[in-house]
């Protein structure tokens, strides 16, 4: 039998928070609207504490939303360069210029006007405008899905439309009259510090008492898993080839799938594929150990070679594809794996 408690579930989530919340994350102090988007935006896939120094840089780069939208997207994305998710980056810099031309230069506070902005969904768009105008609003992440599913005892994988559903009906009926940002915060902090994924602190739980997975003995079936993604296996070549400036040659990817718009060096099937697109022959080819990649569906094996051009070739500087040296090379948006290889070769580790 469950006990009935006495008070509502955002009034004993409220009090609990007060005592053991966090309230000194940055985008909390203060919370703008430009500032608790971003946050959000890069909180979508990542952990607070790997987020944190990121979001302190962006911020001095790009302290206000003018500033994010006057600056060119290849500086944007190096400050987002090891946070993954580059669609992520993208979007906030279009959503950006979006807000210089159709909203005055300013982030709308409306969840409908919000959402109409790449990059925001409706849990997102609520999120914003719960933090910044202190509006209460039903937010989804993935710690509030785990917290509900359980406290409502929800069958089914939380990513299915039925369960969703369920989700943001018991979302908004837990919500308060007032203090939409505190209850925000309260909710995603119960997710993160209480209701974890594996071994969640129940004891320490203020709305334990009509927790319905826990009246049934079944917290840890709650939510229900994932049903398994397959993954694939894919090997690539790159390139590195470097002229007699010790420059090296980078290439931007198309705009969308994996690392879009990202610079990075040429690939293909096989060193001589590349060579043969690239319209030139190499000398002094050496072979490089190979580097594993994971991605969340593709797990990618990376074949270097390193060789050096010899006199003018078929390769045009452009937008799309140019020569770098070792200095400009650290102010591009590279994928990991990328930088990674560079920075051994640039560091003489690879010579
Ligand atoms: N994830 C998304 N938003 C968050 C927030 N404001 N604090 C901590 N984790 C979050």
């Amino acid at each position: 039998m469950k006990e009935s408690p006495t008070l509502p579930f955002h009034q004993r989530l409220l009090n609990w928070w007060d005592s053991a919340g966090r309230k000194d994350l940055p985008w909390q102090h203060p919370r703008t609207p430009y500032r608790v988007w971003v946050s959000e935006i890069m909180l979508q896939q990542t952990q607070v504490t790997t987020v944190i120094p990121y979001y302190e840089r962006w911020m001095q780069a790009f302290p206000a939303i003018e500033a994010l939208a006057a600056a060119p997207l290849d500086e944007v994305l190096a400050h987002w360069s090891g946070l993954g998710y580059y669609a992520r980056a993208r979007n906030l810099h279009k959503a950006a210029r979006r807000c210089m031309e159709e909203f005055a230069g300013e982030l709308p506070t409306a969840a409908g006007a919000l959402a109409t902005l790449p990059g925001i969904g409706p849990s997102t768009a609520n999120a914003i405008v719960s933090q910044s105008t202190d509006r209460p609003a039903a937010v989804l992440d993935g710690n509030v899905r785990r917290t509900l599913a359980r406290h409502a005892a929800i069958e089914g994988w939380t990513g299915k439309a039925a369960a969703q559903k369920r989700l943001w009906k018991e979302a908004e009926n837990r919500l308060p009259d007032q203090r939409g940002a505190d209850y925000t915060q309260a909710i995603m902090d119960l997710g993160a510090l209480v209701c974890t994924r594996s071994k969640p602190s129940c004891e320490q739980c203020p709305v334990r008492l009509d927790c319905s997975a826990l009246a049934l003995g079944k917290v840890a079936d709650f939510p229900s898993p994932k049903p398994p993604t397959r993954v694939s296996d894919k090997t690539i070549h790159m390139l590195i080839l470097r002229d007699s400036q010790n420059r090296v040659l980078l290439e931007r990817r198309p705009p969308s799938g994996i690392w879009g718009g990202l610079w990075s060096l040429p690939e293909g099937r096989s060193i001589g594929d590349i060579e043969k697109r690239l319209g030139l022959t190499t000398s002094g080819l050496t072979i490089l150990p190979a580097a594993q990649h994971r991605l969340s569906h593709v797990r990618m094996q990376i074949r270097p070679g390193m060789a050096t051009v010899g006199k003018a070739t078929g390769v045009k500087c452009t937008n799309e594809q140019a020569w770098f040296a070792p200095a400009e090379q650290a102010a591009l948006g590279l994928p990991k794996p990328v930088s990674d290889l560079l920075k051994k070769i640039n560091t003489g580790e690879y010579t």
